[in-house]
């Protein structure tokens, strides 16, 4: 009967959902659902021959841990994924560089010195401390610093990987992943971003890839915020007989676009909705045209002013969502973080979820899990159009 639930439920209860599901009480919402059916439904309800509605398709966008549970723990460590997942997040995101013997390593920054002891352990090489500087055996001796709200414990939490915060190789990531995969029998996907746009980069992740047998139906993507690396993995992929997912990276703009606030003498314009790259230059690429490499957009929830000029940007609009899926793309979003009250991060992912976002990188995977719950369970209760009474 889960028809007549939904037929039961008025504006009111729904308000309260939205409020007390922040709590995940979910004995709470059945009593106020029952409490809230008003007199008059309850006439019409008795009155009128039941049918059983039409339901839309539950829409449930995917959770991606943003460096793992980076607002927790030390970002793009081992401890961080396991933390993710055990959070419920359905993905964790590696970013990618290159060692200089040429192993993956997840990173975000070009340089080590944010998130290690670099600096203490070794001092700058040429003047930097970039990735590409240090073997792998060194950076493996190095120290992860603290960054943001992230700590070296998670109350009730023990990272089981051997050397939880180190920075991992992509292939223990990986291994990680896939061991995780089997103790919880469901598939924890992978979305790692090729931070360089490097042909030697682009081959070490489809070795690694293939090594562990993602060639195929997996729940894989591979982000970039260069087209051009991007439509590198895709022939390199097809001549070696798989294609998987890619993901465009940057910020969504519209017609409103405005280069001469951006950079000046680009030249760059947008005709419908596009995604500014950033490649060398960047790019303005119309979303019809990402879609021919690249089926997702993974696009940037702020923006500055110099974006775009309109006053309404195009990731608040419904009209961008239905435009991307029109086309058959998806939109992903970065990076949701963690505000003041969590009712008021809740709010945030709420946002983009009624606007049409199919997917979403967390700092925070316990606080997205919540909200993704929230979203799902609303709208089993919410009745369509034609659906109310
Ligand atoms: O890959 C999506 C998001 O992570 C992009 O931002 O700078 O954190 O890699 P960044
Ligand atoms: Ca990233």
């Amino acid at each position: 009967m889960r028809g007549k639930r939904i037929f039961n439920l008025s504006a009111a209860a729904v308000g309260a959902i939205l409020l007390t599901g922040c709590d995940g009480d979910t004995e709470y919402l059945t009593k106020t659902e029952t409490e809230y059916v008003t007199q008059k439904e309850t006439e019409y309800i008795t009155k009128t021959e039941y049918v059983e509605p039409e339901l839309k398709p539950i829409k449930s966008p995917i959770i991606i841990a943003h460096r793992g549970a980076s607002g927790y723990l030390p970002e793009h460590t081992l401890g961080a994924y396991e933390l993710a997942v055990k959070m419920g997040a359905e993905y964790i995101e590696p970013d990618l560089q290159l060692t200089k013997d040429g192993e993956l390593v997840a990173v975000h920054d070009t340089t080590l010195e944010r998130t290690t002891d670099v600096l203490e352990r070794f001092g700058a090489r040429n003047g930097s401390t970039n990735v590409g500087e240090y073997t792998l055996a060194e950076i493996k001796q190095l120290e992860m610093k603290l960054n943001g709200t992230a700590k070296y414990t998670y109350p009730g939490f023990t990272p089981t990987s051997n050397d939880p915060f180190k920075v991992p190789t992509f292939n223990e990531v990986i291994e990680l992943a896939q061991r995780l995969s089997k103790e919880n029998a469901k598939e924890i996907g992978i979305y790692p971003e090729a931070k360089l746009k490097d042909e030697l980069q682009e081959n070490k992740i489809l070795e690694s890839l293939e090594k562990y047998g993602y060639t195929e139906k997996n729940k894989i993507y591979i982000q970039s915020f260069s087209a051009e690396t991007l439509k590198s993995l895709k022939n390199k992929m097809q001549n070696r007989g798989y294609l998987l997912p890619l993901v465009q990276l940057g910020n969504a703009i519209d017609s409103s676009f405005n280069d001469t606030d951006y950079s000046g003498t680009l030249g760059l314009d947008c005709q419908d909705y596009c995604v500014l790259t950033q490649d060398s230059p960047p790019q303005v690429i119309r979303l019809a045209d990402i879609k021919e490499y690249a089926p997702d957009i993974g696009v940037s929830l702020s923006t500055s002013k110099a974006l775009t000029t309109s006053s309404s940007w195009p990731l608040y609009t419904p009209d961008f969502y239905t435009y991307a899926h029109e086309l058959g793309m998806t939109v992903t979003g970065w990076t949701f973080n963690k505000s003041r009250l969590d009712a008021q991060s809740i709010a945030e992912y709420l946002g983009f979820f009624e606007l049409g976002m199919d997917g979403f990188f967390s700092n925070y995977p316990d606080i997205a899990v919540e909200a993704k719950a929230l979203f799902i369970e609303t709208q089993k209760r919410l009745p369509t159009e034609t659906q109310k009474p």
